[in-house]
């Protein structure tokens, strides 16, 4: 099989025409750099809200380096197969093993978080490092190019994905890791963690390495993630289904498996060659243990990492906090997969600024909400509640655990809003608005356009701004009804094919298409990465900045360009 080829974002809800096909690959360490420059790793010199963010625009390019505007510098701190803590080999391509790759940075960097040093800081020169690591990719990592994997091999796209913590410090104007850091650690495909929430325990979690159905091994193909508010990070597992070889047909998961692309034909089919929870037939439950939001302690060492399946499973993109008028949290996070869902998950208790021991585990009990997006530009958040409306014995869902294993079916029951590849979530901390990128969803047909996801063939992605009510002047996240609309529905606003839709004009530069992920900066701008533009605009992917309200909202501008590891669309 090609090593290249990527599993992401297949439509399987029913409700759909399910199609086959390609897809896209991603993440380089660049990536990660970009989103780092939204997070402040290198910054914007700018003024206020109320002008154009002030750099000059770069153009974009199909080469190689990475473009920054003048002024600007872009360095590499970390990159695959570093050391991450002392003694630990250089990396070697050709002897890599698990045990080394456990000690070091890991592949395929997404979703980045800093966290100040010591906890409850403001530093902005020492910190933890969270990164996520989607993937490994064989062609790249193995000389050669192997067609099939040796054990040693396997070990190392184990231990290569997860998570990695490394804390780096500012000198002068260069970031570094610091290498004999206590917090450094690997969280990977093999890190013993916790499974908590309303599913742990259920018979459909077990396994024979886990008769409990409570203690997991490993997080993998993490996508993008969160923070929560006191200071740990959250980490998504997407394409779970790259994973699992074997007949998925076969057993009482077989259903549930389609909903979630699960067909034993992964891209890490040589997995299950070594070792048997990786089989389909030898563990037809492993794959109900994978795809679900993990909460990491960067601040404790020695923290067994949760996944927390109150937050529902899903290809999940992100899991991205905001703090509602009581203090009650929502993790916002989308399906990744052309025709689902996006999620949002208010806690049942209150967030404790003054008690973070009380907090450890808001993320258990609470509700899980799908969105249905209206033509009449409301929103409404559908309560995944078993024994409500249709979660029922009746139509196969004996429990709450029953429900969030298959999140996806419960929300097609429920009328969610089948939307186009919703990637990140991310609420504007300055206004307590919401930000909904659909990446793209070429796919769509005629019949199947709604008043959210407008365009048939939509190559160019958009991005909704969901408004929720607001209660003393704060915004109400537990809210089951929100306003919505666009604020960017993304292509070339010069091509009238494309139906493009800017609040203000983008620069001729600056148009976007494949908006991916979005971050806000201390001045209430977003910036938005994208995965995909090589194939759709013909330039590489790029960073874009606007203003979200005022004079040039929505106005896009180019400060970053990149080049992308990745294979073309086909
Ligand atoms: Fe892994 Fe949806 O990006
Ligand atoms: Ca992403």
């Amino acid at each position: 099989m090609d090593y290249f080829e990527e599993k992401d974002g297949e439509a399987v809800n029913p409700s759909t025409e399910p199609t086959i096909g390609e897809v896209i690959s991603r993440r380089t360490l660049l990536k990660g750099m970009a989103a780092g420059g939204a997070l402040g790793l290198f910054g914007c010199a700018s003024t206020q809200n109320s002008a154009a963010p002030t750099f000059t625009e770069v153009p974009r390019s199909n080469g190689e380096r990475i473009q920054v505007p003048p002024g600007y510098t872009a360095q590499v701190l970390l990159r695959q197969g570093d050391p991450i803590k002392p003694g630990t080999p250089e990396y070697n391509p050709a002897t890599q093993t698990g045990e080394q790759q456990e000690r070091q940075f890991g592949t395929d960097p997404d979703f980045i978080s800093f966290m100040s040093l010591p906890y409850g800081s403001k530093s902005s020169t020492r910190g933890l490092l969270g990164v996520n690591h989607e993937n490994h990719r064989a062609a790249i990592c193995f000389p050669g190019n192997p067609k099939q994997l040796s054990k040693q091999q396997v070990e190392v796209q184990i231990a290569a994905q997860g998570f990695s913590i490394t804390e780096i410090a500012k000198e002068g104007n260069r970031w570094r890791p610091v290498l004999d850091s206590k917090y450094n650690r690997r969280i990977s495909g093999n890190a013993p963690m916790r499974i908590s929430g309303p599913a742990a325990g259920s018979d459909r979690l077990k396994t024979s390495a886990d008769p409990t159905g409570t203690r997991s091994f490993g997080t993998l193909n993490n996508c993008a993630g969160g923070t929560t508010p006191w200071g740990t990070m959250l980490t998504a597992e997407e394409n779970i289904q790259n994973y699992f070889s074997g007949d998925a047909s076969k057993g009482p998961e077989a259903a549930a498996r389609r909903r979630y692309n699960i067909t034993g034909k992964g891209r890490y089919s040589d997995w299950a060659r070594y070792f048997e929870r990786w089989s389909l037939d030898k563990e037809p439950n492993e794959p109900n243990r994978w795809g679900w939001i993990v909460e990491i302690d960067p601040y404790d060492p020695n923290h067994t990492s949760v996944k927390r399946t109150a937050l529902g499973r899903a290809a999940h993109e992100c899991a991205t906090h905001a703090v509602s008028h009581d203090n009650r949290v929502a993790i916002y996070s989308g399906d990744d997969a052309r025709m689902e869902f996006v999620y949002k998950f208010v806690t049942e208790g209150r967030f404790d600024p003054a008690n973070r021991a009380a907090n450890m585990d808001l993320l258990d009990k609470g509700i899980l909400y799908a969105a249905r997006f209206e033509a009449n530009g409301k929103v409404r958040w559908l309560p995944l509640v078993h024994g409500q409306g249709p979660l029922t014995a009746a139509n196969g869902f004996a429990s709450q655990a029953d429900v969030l294993i298959e999140a996806r079916r419960a929300g097609t029951l429920l009328g969610a809003t089948p939307m186009d590849r919703p990637e990140d979530v991310e609420p504007n901390p300055h206004t307590g608005n919401i930000y909904v990128v659909m990446t793209y969803n070429e796919r769509r047909t005629a019949a199947q356009v709604d008043a959210a996801n407008p365009r048939a063939e939509n190559r160019w992605g958009h991005i909704i701004e969901i408004v929720p009510p607001r209660v003393n002047g704060k915004p109400d996240h537990a809210a089951t009804e929100c306003d919505w609309g666009f604020f960017i529905v993304a292509g070339d606003p010069s091509k009238p094919e494309h139906k493009a839709r800017y609040a203000s004009a983008p620069s001729a530069n600056g148009w976007v298409c494949a908006p991916d992920n979005v971050a806000f900066d201390p001045k209430g701008r977003v910036w938005i990465s994208t995965d995909g533009q090589e194939d759709i605009g013909g330039f590489n992917d790029s960073l874009y900045a606007a203003q979200t309200s005022g004079p040039g909202r929505g106005a896009t501008r180019c400060t970053t360009s990149w080049r992308s590891a990745r294979p073309s669309r086909s």
